[in-house]
């Protein structure tokens, strides 16, 4: 078991008081607070070995390029990859961006996209632009109305052999965790490239891409107690061969003339221009001292909290919850005809942090029929009392507000 506690102590951000109250940090869905293991790697970085790695031969730039290597062979190890397929983006969104421009590419007029009616924005407009631009059909996979995919119907789904499929592996509204394996053969059986996003999962849970045996994967930094502004994108290998690049610029090339040029090889080629090392170096950080506390546990705590917290507010008259009961450690509600904002602005007088609003899931609410919702979303750090205070606050609020 976790000891939160014990954890809180390394995030100094935790111990800072709102409004008088000791701050409740439940919006891990939406970004997460760093510990001093993070904030160290980077500030030793930047104060001792900052340099732009691969362009050069004095030696500080070898420890520059040590660095950013041996970060991305320690994430590469963390997520089951070859060194070699962890290419550093941004986030999550980038890497989506770069996935939907890549794979789009040489696909032919008419060609099709499967999404899911649960997406983030990140994880359908990339799809939108490469359709729009190379003239692909995209359809959205259903979901029921207790926020988890329609299995049943994902094979007449396949039968238009769409040439990827891309999904959420956690919705970051409903918390549902969609079973990646199942979904996977599938598209396999159709013959399609698979693409997940897994901002939300890759914090959350044990995940392993030999395992699940997809071609992309996406991520982000921030959401995983690293920086932001560093993100991942699993390629696989082959796939890296074959593929165009992304953007173009220093570093992703082996050659370049007046007339054309000749790309590097693989992860470079999809990373032009100055890495942020530091950012890998504090990602490399946050995933050692996630490795530490146990992804098994870390996803067990969450459930156990969210699980919790449902059964609290399960108590308010008019509470609505949306997703399914065994799902990640996120708890999404409306309670009766309050919005979800006031919600949110109660919440945060009592020095609890929840978000409110479309969760960059506009197609979803309107599925949902909500304007907005408001969100808990757990992580390792936080408490079973931190729930109690959301219950409580939320109860106040119903009675003031409903
Ligand atoms: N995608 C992030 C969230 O769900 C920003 O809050």
């Amino acid at each position: 078991m976790l000891n939160p506690e014990k954890i809180r102590a390394d995030f100094p951000i935790l111990s800072r008081k709102f409004k008088g109250k000791r701050l409740a940090y439940l919006d891990n869905a939406a970004t997460t607070q760093k510990p001093v293991q993070v904030l160290q790697a980077m500030d030793e970085f930047y104060r001792n070995h900052n340099a732009n790695p691969h362009r050069g031969a004095y030696t500080l730039i070898s420890e520059a390029t040590d660095l950013y290597e041996s970060a991305r062979r320690n994430i590469a190890h963390f997520i089951g990859a070859k060194p070699e397929e962890v290419i550093f983006t941004r986030n999550a969104t980038e890497s989506l961006n770069l996935v939907a421009f890549v794979a789009c590419q040489e696909a032919k007029p008419g060609a099709r996209i499967l999404l899911t009616q649960m997406e983030h924005h990140s994880n359908i407009v990339p799809w939108q632009l490469a359709a729009k631009r190379l003239r692909l059909k995209i359809r959205y996979a259903k979901m029921r109305s207790n926020g988890t995919l329609c299995m049943e119907d994902m094979p007449k789904e396949f039968e238009g052999e769409p040439f990827i499929f891309s999904f959420t592996h956690v919705s970051n509204v409903l918390g549902t965790i969609n079973n990646a394996a199942k979904l996977i053969r599938l598209a396999r059986k159709a013959g399609s490239l698979v693409c997940i996003d897994a901002a939300q999962s890759v914090p959350h849970m044990p995940v392993d891409v030999r395992e699940l045996g997809c071609d992309f994967l996406a991520f982000s930094g921030h959401k995983m107690l690293g920086p932001a502004g560093i993100g991942v994108l699993y390629m696989r290998k082959e796939l890296q061969e074959t593929l165009p690049p992304f953007l173009g610029g220093g570093d992703m090339i082996k050659s370049v003339s007046f007339e054309e040029s000749e790309w590097n090889s693989p992860p470079y080629k999809y990373e032009a221009g100055t890495p942020n090392v530091a950012g890998a170096v504090g990602l490399s950080a946050a995933v050692d001292y996630l490795k530490t506390a146990g992804m098994q546990k870390i996803a067990a705590h969450e459930q156990k909290l969210a699980d919790y917290c449902r059964k609290e507010l399960s108590h308010l008259p008019k509470i609505r919850f949306h997703g399914p009961r065994n799902g990640a450690g996120i708890v999404s509600f409306n309670i009766g005809r309050i919005h979800a904002h006031d919600v949110g602005q109660f919440a945060d007088e009592d020095g609890i942090a929840i978000r409110t609003g479309h969760h960059c899931a506009q197609p979803l609410m309107k599925l949902l029929g909500e304007p907005a919702t408001a969100r808990a979303s757990f992580y390792l750090y936080n408490t079973q009392e931190e729930a109690d205070k959301l219950a409580a606050s939320m109860k106040r609020a119903a009675k003031t507000l409903g």
